[in-house]
């Protein structure tokens, strides 16, 4: 059965590339919730009601398992669907905890108490209401003790990468990590806590200095992904298929994820 990936509009692509990449056979649905991107500017009850929406659209299309490609979405609203709204059989997963497990050298499932990790000093760039949510650090101090963590809150990011505007994308990114670095000057690891981010991971390298290993979300998503279903291989599916569906207008996303994946994509009508 197809599994379901879900973002607030493309950048849960770059999850759905490094999933197709790393499972050619699995079937996926892919919903963009683009008529209401960007998630990142919305107050909380929002994000959980849209959020809500396209989780139900996507286990009424036949998908088990719906993975959240939006850490907005994820750090806001998925503890609250967990609790009230999965039914007998559906599963909902963020993308937060893969990402924090690689920071903190951890296995899948390692409940084990929190201790001292490697990495001291980290930076996380992500959306004004994932940084709001303060999530990142309640999912991190369960793991790890004696983190330092400094949040910048990237407005302006995610409406340019939506809008194909990668030069605006690109100066945002060093003005963020400018201001970052007035806060910690000298970070060893950065999370890139959005999905749209990979898009402009290069620039946030360049930035950032090339001592200060950035975490890639998409692929530490689809390993998990991967772990996930050996051990769940009911929720897995086969032949490949992957349709995509959008709350925007199909033409136009569809013209935008092209250039986002650099790959022919066709949205239709959610
Ligand atoms: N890709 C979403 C995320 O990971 C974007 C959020 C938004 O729509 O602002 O947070």
């Amino acid at each position: 059965m197809p599994i379901g990936i879900f973002d607030s509009g493309l950048g849960g692509l770059t999850v759905l590339d490094a999933v197709q990449q790393k499972m050619p056979d699995q079937p996926l649905i892919y919903f963009a919730d683009s008529a209401h991107a960007p998630y990142g500017v919305r107050d909380a009850d929002d994000v959980y009601r849209l959020t809500a929406r396209a989780v139900q659209h996507l286990w009424d299309a036949g998908c088990d398992l719906v993975i959240l490609a939006c850490n907005t979405a994820s750090a806001v609203a998925l503890r609250r669907l967990q609790e009230n709204l999965v039914p007998d059989g559906k599963r909902v997963l963020g993308v937060f905890v893969p990402m924090i497990e690689a920071l903190t050298e951890r296995d899948w499932g390692d409940n084990s108490p929190p201790r001292e990790v490697n990495v001291k000093h980290v930076a996380l760039f992500a959306t004004p209401a994932t940084v709001a949510s303060r999530a990142f650090q309640r999912e991190l101090a369960f793991r790890a003790i004696g983190v330092d963590v400094e949040a910048q809150a990237c407005g302006g990011v995610v409406d340019a990468i939506e809008d194909g505007d990668m030069i605006l994308a690109e100066a945002l990114v060093r003005g963020h990590v400018d201001a970052l670095k007035r806060k910690m000057p000298h970070p060893q690891a950065a999370i890139l806590g959005c999905t749209h981010y990979p898009l402009v991971e290069a620039e946030f390298q360049a930035a950032l200095g090339g001592d200060v290993r950035v975490y890639s979300q998409a692929s530490l998503v689809a390993e998990s992904l991967a772990d996930y279903l050996t051990r769940h291989p009911s929720m897995a599916g086969t032949g490949g298929e992957c349709a995509f569906v959008t709350t925007g207008d199909p033409k136009q996303v569809s013209d935008g994820a092209t250039r986002f994946l650099r790959r022919k994509i066709e949205f239709l009508s959610a």
